[in-house]
């Protein structure tokens, strides 16, 4: 009965189902706290079966990367203990946390020394699929598993009969097992090193049962440092409902390209029992199968395929008529480029720690520089609190970035060929091509912006805007 209405109210709404039209929610606090310990510790891990070599993961539980759920309206108080042999800190990819709570060293707090511990409390006021990780020598601080998923429901008027988290990341680890290093010059310099191992929620090639016949929302995370991908479904009727956990018209899925950081949520009608879908990977010489969705039980009696729209969060609209605009220029390094401060004093690039030590990439000029810790290099932009910012993003490289922003939800005006206009954190650049994305400057602070290609990240595509 539930169903034949839904099917009702959106057949009475159809053709006006766009952002404007769809209901906005109250922003409960739930008053619910989730207490969530995160111990940063190396754990040998036979992760390509029980005959494959131990390999050296860095990860926040003996379980492996944690799958956290929340409401909205719920806060997490997350406790992160520091047992590796370098500093660390937490970022929460997506989700609109005040400053102090970012999770990047020496921006917006000290970094998490061996031994030490930081909690991270903060309210889940948007709901959707996110992630966070380590930021700090993230190349291999991620490279090693050092992430954890993050979901915040309540987003649906109506239940998933399913609702799978689909998290792809590859793992760079040679014939004999062993990791390779995470930074290459060859690949720094151009479209990064890639894992070999491919794996959907750490493992290759899995095979995943979904109910037959049933109404499936899959939460497709590049999770992976370096690779673009262009995902896709096979065997089942899919649309897109969510880019970066915002809800967006349902959209139906051809393929979809995900630079690493992007999340795409799908809603996919489940085949009949026995059947099964596949989770493909395009972007790549041939099509590469990531993972197998197999219809199991009784085939669930649904109504016709209608995807739902989902709520949307609480954004303020930019206006991007009467914001202040800026270009950001892309570009290559053919040399690394010091940074000379207004007072004449000079920051060498590159860094030990939490930077490799070679400068390959630059925005508007500027590399990150070396000694970022010691003495911050001035903020890219400043925006003032409340207004609204234009950005235009214009790469000058024959590589793709996806570019992302902290502390914001931005609108991307004009993002790749064929994408609807969208809320994201982060938005691919093709090569030579240009985006432009808008957002209201609501949250104070210094924020990050860099490429989540880590390597480009690591080597000087990296900044940061201060909102003030
Ligand atoms: Cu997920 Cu600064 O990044
Ligand atoms: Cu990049």
């Amino acid at each position: 009965m539930l169903r034949a209405s839904r099917r009702t109210v959106l057949g009475s709404a159809a053709g006006l189902i766009g952002s404007a039209a769809l209901p906005r929610l109250a922003r409960p606090r739930s008053g619910k706290v989730h207490e969530l310990g995160l111990i940063a510790a190396e754990r040998p891990t036979r992760l390509f079966g029980e005959d494959s070599p131990a390999l050296p993961l860095w990860t926040y539980r003996p379980e492996g990367p944690p799958l956290v759920r929340l409401q909205r309206g719920d806060q997490l108080r997350a406790t992160l203990v520091n047992k590796l042999r370098e500093h660390t800190a937490i970022h929460w990819h997506g989700l609109r946390v005040p400053n102090a709570v970012d999770g990047v060293p020496y921006i917006t707090q000290p970094p998490v020394q061996p031994g030490e511990r930081f909690t991270y409390t903060f309210e889940a006021t948007d709901t959707g699929t996110f992630f966070f990780h380590s930021h700090c020598n993230t190349v291999e601080q991620l490279g090693r598993g050092l992430f954890g998923i993050l979901i915040v429901e309540g987003d649906s008027e109506w239940p998933f009969d399913a609702d799978l988290v689909l998290a792809l990341k590859d793992y760079r680890v040679g014939e004999d097992g062993a990791f390779l290093p995470f930074l290459t010059d060859e690949g720094a310099s151009r479209a990064g090193s890639f894992g070999a191992r491919r794996t959907v929620n750490g493992k290759e090639r899995p095979d995943l049962a979904v109910p037959a016949g049933g109404d499936v929302r899959l939460r497709i995370m590049n999770l992976d440092s370096t690779r673009v991908m262009e995902v896709g479904l096979e065997g089942a009727e899919a649309a897109v409902v969510a880019i970066d956990g915002h809800a967006l018209t349902p959209t139906p899925l051809r393929s979809w390209r995900l630079g690493p950081a992007m999340r795409l949520d799908v809603m996919m009608r489940a085949p009949a029992a026995g059947g099964e879908v596949r989770l493909v990977d395009y972007f790549a010489p041939a099509p590469v199968e990531l993972a197998r969705l197999r219809a199991a039980g009784d085939t669930l009696r649904r109504p016709d395929f209608v995807p739902w729209p989902l709520l949307p969060n609480r954004q303020a609209e930019p206006d991007p008529a009467r914001g202040a605009h800026l270009r950001l220029t892309f570009t290559a390094t053919a040399i690394a480029q010091d940074l000379v401060l207004p007072d004449g004093q000079v920051l060498r690039y590159a860094d030990s720690l939490c930077l490799a030590d070679r400068t390959f990439w630059a925005i508007n000029q500027n590399s990150w520089p070396e000694d970022g810790h010691e003495r911050l290099p001035p903020p890219l932009f400043e925006l003032g609190l409340g207004r609204t910012q234009r950005l235009e993003l214009v790469n000058a490289t024959p590589t793709q970035h996806p570019i992302h922003l902290h502390g914001h939800t931005f609108k991307v005006l004009k993002g790749r060929k064929g994408t609807p206009v969208h809320w994201a954190d982060t938005v691919l650049l093709g090569p030579k091509d240009r985006a432009e994305i808008a957002f209201v400057a609501d949250n104070p602070g210094d924020w990050m912006l860099h490429c989540h290609i880590i390597e480009h990240q690591e080597t000087g595509m990296m900044a940061y805007y201060r909102v003030a």
